[in-house]
């Protein structure tokens, strides 16, 4: 079917006023006042909907047509109205509507507000209410201007594998992949179960990150990022935590910690100008409905510079507060998520890099300091959300890596392709990877992790 969508529509509503068009949606509201009905129509192509007006005198099936549920599908041929001096810019006069699919008075998106919580339970409809229609869209203009940032940037796009045998520097607790029947496995003679008898003839699990395959890339690539599912079966009821979620992983080589920390802010800036230019209704509405402070926030980090601050110095911050913390801060301990909230919300009230972590507590691939005691990694703390980026300058001197295996109590021989990357031409080279659901809650002012991606998995749930 030739159709307009409403956002074509909002554009450049005068180019459309000379013909007849065909728009087609799903009915929001409907209002009869006898002569006259109203059907406001949403097609999701933006956030904004288009007021139908139906005329008794001219639509044949009117008394029909008013009766209708909302929720139904319809299509409408008709002109379009300038209405300057009305509420909406322009309004669709109606010559022909036809209900495409029809709804029933028990449609759950009534309309009134529901809670996110009664939302979540019908995942299959609530991307038809404002907040959702907006955050997901949001999510989809936010995909869309990484891999523009970086391609623009001259990163190459790789995918990593999902299916691995790498436990990626232990990033996460990793959900294992099986064609073995569970309730009779094949055992060893000593009686563990016997991988070599699986699919891939061992044992292996669903990717934690992509890291370690992207850090070759970037060997041979120079720049490249990685852009797909991540899987973590930690046991987590945090409103920041999902089992399932999407990362995005730039790798660079001949780069360090500064370069590193400045393309993670170039990316995010040029994300949020993006998404506040082509999804300006909808942070309008979240602005308005969900967090009023939304709009000075993104502004205030697209004209801004990046701050950091050392964990060290962070530490001592932290103690000085004078808040009563939950778990007490001592140099060497990690940071809790009060310990971030803490950081980027009261004391900079803006987004701040922390870097240069004891070693004890980040990754063997992170590149150790001079001190020999911190490494060269950062975490961007937001505020509402805490960290959404972790990265570091990675290890390339070989001999310092090697030490930090056994430190780490990792089995070399595993790593052997890792270690080759330090053989064959090593060069300095550095990363990041940044939740993609936490940008969102960041770019949208939701708060909870479930209502940033349109099928959550978390801890208990999988709908
Ligand atoms: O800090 P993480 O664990 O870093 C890594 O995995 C590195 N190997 C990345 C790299 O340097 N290439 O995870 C990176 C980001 C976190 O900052 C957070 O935003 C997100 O991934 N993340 C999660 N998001 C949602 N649910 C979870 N369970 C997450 N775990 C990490
Ligand atoms: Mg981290």
């Amino acid at each position: 079917m030739k159709r307009e969508l409403i956002s074509e529509l909002y554009k450049a509503p005068e180019s459309f006023c000379d013909r007849e068009i065909t728009v087609c949606g799903w009915v929001r509201s409907l209002r009869d006042s006898k002569a006259f009905a109203f059907a406001t129509i949403n097609d999701g192509s933006c956030f904004p909907c288009l007021q139908v007006v139906l005329e008794r005198d001219r639509i044949g099936n009117y008394d029909e047509l008013v009766k209708m549920n909302v929720g139904a599908a319809i299509s409408v041929k008709g002109k379009i109205i300038l209405t300057p001096d009305a509420k909406q810019p322009f309004e669709l006069s109606a010559i022909e509507v036809k209900e495409e699919g029809a709804s029933s008075p028990d449609y759950p998106l009534q309309k009134k507000r529901h809670t996110v919580e009664y939302l979540r339970e019908i995942p299959h409809l609530r991307p038809r209410t404002n907040l959702f229609s907006a955050v997901f869209r949001i999510r989809s203009e936010a995909a869309y201007a990484i891999h523009s940032f970086f391609n623009e940037n001259n990163f190459i796009y790789v995918h990593t594998p999902i299916f691995t045998t790498s436990d990626c520097e232990g990033a996460g607790e990793m959900f294992r992949v099986t064609t073995l029947d569970v309730n009779d496995p094949p055992r060893t003679e000593e009686g563990a179960v016997d991988y070599s008898k699986d699919f891939f003839g061992k044992e292996v699990s669903l990717t934690v990150s992509g890291q370690m395959e992207g850090e070759t890339l970037a060997m041979a690539y120079g720049r490249i990022y990685t852009f797909g599912p991540t899987f973590r079966a930690e046991y987590s009821f945090t409103a920041r935590h999902a089992a399932e979620f999407w990362m995005i992983e730039p790798e660079f080589a001949f780069a360090d910690l500064n370069d590193d920390m400045q393309l993670a802010w170039d990316m995010l800036q040029y994300v949020v100008r993006y998404v506040m230019k082509t999804c300006e209704k909808d942070i309008e509405f979240l602005n308005n409905f969900v967090d009023k402070g939304l709009k000075e926030r993104l502004t205030k980090l697209v004209e801004s510079e990046y701050r950091k601050v050392t964990y060290t110095e962070a530490v001592e911050i932290l103690k000085a507060s004078g808040e009563s913390f939950k778990y007490p801060v001592e140099w060497g301990c990690d940071l809790q998520t009060e310990h971030e909230r803490y950081l980027t919300e009261k004391h900079f009230n803006a987004p701040v890099f922390v870097t240069d972590y004891p070693k004890e507590i980040k990754a063997f691939s992170m590149r150790c300091n001079d001190d020999g005691k911190t490494v060269a990694a950062m975490d961007l703390l937001v505020p509402g959300v805490g960290e959404i980026i972790g990265g570091s300058q990675r290890e390339e001197r070989i001999d310092i890596l090697l030490e930090r295996m056994q430190e780490c109590g990792l089995e070399v021989e595993n790593y052997n392709r890792y270690l080759d990357l330090r053989r064959f031409g090593g060069a300095e080279h550095a990363g990041f990877g940044l939740g993609f659901e936490r940008l969102i809650m960041y770019l949208t002012g939701v708060s909870n992790i479930r209502d940033a991606i349109p099928y959550p998995r978390t801890t208990g749930n999988c709908y």
